[in-house]
């Protein structure tokens, strides 16, 4: 079977690559390293990949990419993420990567026979809807981020009812463990309590997230790639949700450290609280959430010590 994962540097596809090779898969890895965060980050996280023969890697913009590989899955996750940023004049950035270089990629699979088109949809496409957020609810997301996704996602339906182009999108809920992006919070907060450095809370730390650990993310990427299911969104979540104070009980427990917080104003974009109703996903698509946030932060930390070499004063 071959692949095509878009964005196989970032976090999430870096994770995905590795599952698909570790489980027979050819996969044709695209990612132009954006500097959304380090390079050095993103080399890293294909270390393992770049080393496997059935891993074959092109370091390029979708924008500037004129024929895709002749694959059977397209697992497409590059896109610019993040909420806080997409205000202003970075917004054009988001419409690129988002939008255009998913058009993109739907025009030019459209016409061919491939068995899945899996979509990286976000939480975000939601806005402060009623809880737990639920797939068939009107979308009124809060952040220019979260029009750019929704965007993408129609994009992705009406090519399947168009073209008959086998599509799934799914809502992925706050997603962390190794490679975590480092500007997303736990990969903040735990650097920030491993080394005795102050925290910035924006709010007032009572804000609720679901958070969802990597691996049964791509475990529902995998999951939605095998199914009959098309047209479809799906809500990709942990089941459950914590307040951002709470979290930061969890990474003290297991850190055996102190955190220092500074509570600093709301941001513009960030919804008060994110909750996934899962019901859909069970039914129709057999997938579970596995992790639990305890078992997550405690596996997140792990890793983040051996990869950070820092020891971790444990
Ligand atoms: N991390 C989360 O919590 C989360 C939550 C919801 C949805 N998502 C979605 O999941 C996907 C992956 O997110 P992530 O956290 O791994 O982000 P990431 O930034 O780590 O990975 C995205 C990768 O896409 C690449 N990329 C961006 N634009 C590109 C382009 N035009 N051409 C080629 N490569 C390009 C980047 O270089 C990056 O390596 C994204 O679509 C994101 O919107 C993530």
């Amino acid at each position: 079977m071959k692949a095509l994962v878009t964005g196989c540097a970032g976090f999430i596809g870096s994770n995905l690559t590795d599952y698909l090779l570790e489980n027979g898969f050819e996969v044709y890895g695209l990612d132009c390293f954006t500097d959304n965060y380090s390079y050095l980050i993103k080399e890293s996280n294909l270390q393992s990949a770049l080393k496997n023969s059935d891993f074959k890697f092109t370091e390029k913009d979708i924008m500037d990419v004129e024929e895709f590989p002749e694959v059977d899955y397209v697992f497409h996750l590059a896109a610019q993420a993040g909420v806080r940023d997409s205000w202003g004049e970075n917004f054009p950035v988001y419409t690129r990567n988002n939008i255009e270089a998913t058009q993109k990629l739907l025009e030019f699979y459209k016409d061919l026979k491939i068995k899945k088109f899996v979509y990286s949809s976000s939480s975000s496409v939601y806005g402060d809807v009623d809880l737990p957020m639920k797939e068939g609810i009107l979308p009124k997301p809060v952040s220019p981020y979260g029009v750019s996704k929704l965007a993408a996602e129609h994009l992705v339906y009406l090519y399947w009812k168009n073209y008959g182009l086998p599509t799934i999108s799914l809502r992925y809920f706050t997603v962390y463990g190794p490679r975590q992006r480092p500007d997303m919070s736990i990969h903040r907060f735990v650097k920030s309590i491993l080394k005795g450095e102050e925290i910035t809370v924006y709010g007032d730390g009572e804000q609720t997230r679901d958070f969802t650990y990597v691996t049964d993310v791509v475990k529902a990427i995998a999951i939605a790639a095998e199914s009959e299911t098309n047209g479809e969104v799906f809500n990709v979540g942990g089941g459950s949700r914590i307040s951002i104070n709470n979290l930061l009980v969890e990474i003290e427990k297991v850190s055996g450290k102190k955190a220092r917080i500074n509570y600093f104003q709301k941001q513009k974009g960030d919804v008060k609280d994110t909750w996934a109703d899962l019901a859909k996903i069970e039914s129709v698509l057999s997938w579970k959430s596995e992790t639990d946030v305890k078992t997550g932060i405690r596996n997140y930390i792990d890793w983040y010590i051996n990869f950070y070499d820092i020891g971790g004063g444990r």
